[in-house]
């Protein structure tokens, strides 16, 4: 396999990122909010910056990570990014995500993540998925929790953001948590 497949759940289409959404990413992550909480993007954002993050992402292999850009099905846009990076030895994954700001707060990122978190468990047989966030990220917080991430402690002053060091939040999901939480999807998202 050269890349992870593109996946598809109720209102998104995830598909490998591709050197053409250059100006798209730029767009929406041009948004001083969407770069708050970011570890490797500050603001103002530049292209260079862009390109050299896309550059390195597409080099990637698929056993290191995937990275798929969410696509609004309705419109055909480019309104986020969600990606993994991959630990076979161990089974396990990490996941990180950013939206653009006009689609916050309507369940989207929750749905692209759980469909992700299917794709990890079911197709990728991972026994573990993590996600970490900065404690005032709120927003990523509640789709950890919804999501079914189990809060497992803090890094204290873990990330370097801004001039300052950061407490960061850590989740686990196992195969377990997965299984449990697979029953509430089912009802809100149902495309398995
Ligand atoms: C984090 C992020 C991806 C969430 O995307 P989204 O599509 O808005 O997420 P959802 O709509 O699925 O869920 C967001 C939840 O957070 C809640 N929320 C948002 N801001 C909040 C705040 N300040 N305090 C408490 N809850 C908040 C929303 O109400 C919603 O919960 P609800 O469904 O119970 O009402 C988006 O805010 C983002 O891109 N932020 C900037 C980048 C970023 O921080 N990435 C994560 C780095 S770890």
């Amino acid at each position: 396999m050269s890349q992870h497949q593109v996946l598809e759940s109720t209102r998104l289409q995830l598909r490998p990122l591709e050197t053409s959404d250059e100006d798209s990413i730029v767009e929406f992550m041009s948004e001083r909010k969407v770069t708050e909480f970011l570890l490797h993007f500050g603001y103002p954002i530049c292209r260079e910056q862009v390109r050299s993050w896309l550059n390195n992402v597409l080099s990637a292999t698929p056993e290191q990570c995937g990275y798929w850009a969410l696509v609004d099905k309705e419109s055909g846009r480019l309104i986020g990014v969600i990606c993994l990076t991959l630990d076979s030895y161990n089974r396990k994954g990490e996941i990180g995500y950013w939206m653009a700001k006009n689609y916050w707060g309507r369940g989207l990122m929750t749905e692209a993540t759980w469909r992700v978190a299917q794709y990890c468990f079911d197709t990728l047989k991972l026994h573990r998925l993590e996600l970490t966030h900065m404690v005032a990220n709120k927003a990523s917080q509640r789709v950890s929790e919804k999501v079914g991430f189990q809060l497992e402690g803090c890094w204290r002053e873990g990330h370097w953001k801004d001039g300052q060091f950061k407490d960061v939040k850590i989740y686990g999901m196992l195969a377990v948590d997965y299984e449990r939480a697979r029953k509430r999807f089912a009802a809100v998202d149902p495309v398995e």
